[in-house]
């Protein structure tokens, strides 16, 4: 079922080559950070190009629901009057966060070092993933949590008033964990360390620095070295939030999937902890230009031009996983059409997203006539070549944007068309996918179900 009203299954059919400009919505993990942190800080602070998908929309409602004025200023912009860092005041009602895993992660650690209680929950898909991960370090603050079983929402979390500064070694690989023990450290005295194994996004620490918190990431054998100090003040910002590379996947995958087309996608962050699905289409033979590089903000930019051409397939090593974890479902994708085997290692955290993210690709490609292999954390796919995929499948999305917008995008390129039980879920991060794609000449239709 949808998360937004009844089930919106619709079909995706092969179509000529696609042309034109994909201007794709902005960032998901910066647009929340802007909102967040502008809440946090002190001052007005301006953002444009914020993605207006339900999930960051959830993040507003949560910030205002905290005692920070959030008003929409027109298409993409935004402005935030903070409440400063320890300023987050007691929410009078329960925070639904409707999907967003990313949103609701963040706060509960922005909020955990505050002597205030607040009660979470979610959609299907959010109630379902864990929470432990979480609520762990954020005991080591002195915050408790009474979840259900398992750790999952709907969840209490009562705020310690007098927080004690942590020292974590992140046991996954983990932007959304890393960012909350970051979060809850800005309101505690002293300093906050965070170590990961692995480089995950870095948009918090980017961001923490540039709204004035004192951060520094150091490189050790034991990984990522990362240091915040308590209760700095920080000072309102002006935010252009760049277009999101996770959205920009797909009308890549599409020029890359559709006979003859050549697309144009600007203004991409390119930040290192972001690219690898760029990385990994280039090393399958994939031809796309990286066009103006340019910094804006402090992240890396550039417009992507990409051109179809025969894809092979090839080895993703595990090393890899965290800087393209969202972009697996849409390699998939790309996979099956490839000349050849392609293997990605290392992937299990896929099993924990909006949905097992493993088990949607393999039974959704199965069902479209694709031979795949699983184990908890790797994901193999035999490509069949451009124009062998029979298509002809129904694939269930599992509440899940990037699954739905997968096999959206893998029906341009099969004998029969592919069909999605909801497209509902699009709406989260990627609302004018529909239109945008139609726009450069894909052949969607609504189905009655
Ligand atoms: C995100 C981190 C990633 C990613 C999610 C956005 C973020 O999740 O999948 O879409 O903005 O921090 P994990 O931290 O669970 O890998």
């Amino acid at each position: 079922m949808s998360s937004h009203g009844a089930p919106r299954p619709m079909s995706s059919c092969k179509c000529g080559p696609l042309k034109g400009v994909a201007n794709v919505p902005g960032d998901k993990s910066i647009s929340h950070r802007s909102l967040i942190l502008g809440a946090l800080s002190v001052g007005r602070t301006h953002v444009t190009g914020l993605l207006e998908g339900t999930d960051v929309l959830d993040t507003a409602k949560a910030m205002q629901a905290f005692g920070a004025e959030v008003n929409r200023l027109g298409d993409g912009e935004w402005e935030v009057f903070g409440v400063g860092v320890g300023g987050f005041g007691e929410p009078d009602n329960v925070i639904d966060y409707g999907n967003s895993g990313t949103g609701v992660r963040l706060v509960m650690g922005a909020a955990a070092t505050t002597p205030i209680t607040v009660t979470y929950t979610g959609d299907a898909s959010l109630r379902s993933r864990p929470m432990a991960r979480i609520t762990d370090p954020i005991a080591l603050f002195g915050a408790r949590s009474y979840g259900r079983q398992g750790g999952r929402l709907p969840m209490t979390v009562i705020g310690t008033g007098d927080p004690v500064p942590v020292h974590y070694v992140s046991p996954v690989p983990s932007a959304q964990v890393k960012s909350a023990v970051l979060l809850a450290g800005l309101n505690a005295p002293g300093q906050t360390v965070v170590i990961e194994k692995e480089a995950t996004r870095d948009h918090t620490e980017r961001m923490l620095a540039g709204f004035g918190a004192e951060i520094s990431t150091e490189i050790t054998d034991e990984g990522r070295v990362i240091t915040l100090t308590g209760q700095p003040e920080l000072t309102a910002q002006t935010i252009t939030v760049p277009r999101d590379p996770s959205s920009a996947a797909f009308p890549v995958a599409a020029a890359l999937l559709a006979e003859g087309s050549e697309v144009l996608v600007p203004n991409i962050g390119q930040n290192p902890t972001r690219n690898g699905l760029y990385t990994t289409l280039i090393e399958m033979g994939a031809d796309i230009t990286f066009e103006n590089e340019r910094l804006e903000g402090g992240e890396p930019i550039a417009d992507l031009r990409v051109k179809y051409g025969p894809l092979k397939g090839v080895t993703v090593p595990p090393e890899r996983a965290a800087s393209m974890i969202d972009e697996f479902p849409i390699l998939s994708a790309i996979a099956a059409t490839a000349e050849g085997v392609t293997k990605m290692l290392g992937v299990k955290e896929l099993r924990v997203k909006e949905s097992d993210r493993i088990d949607a690709m393999a039974r959704g490609l199965e069902a479209n006539g694709v031979t795949v292999e699983e184990t908890e954390d790797t994901f193999t796919v035999h490509g069949m070549g451009q124009g062998n995929v029979p298509g002809g499948g129904t694939c269930k999305t599992h509440l899940d944007h990037r699954i739905a917008m997968s096999f959206m995008c893998l029906g341009m390129a099969t004998q029969k068309p592919v069909k999605i039980d909801d497209a509902g879920p699009i709406e989260t991060s990627f609302p004018i996918f529909v239109p945008l794609m139609e726009e450069l000449g894909a052949k969607f239709t609504k189905d009655d179900g």
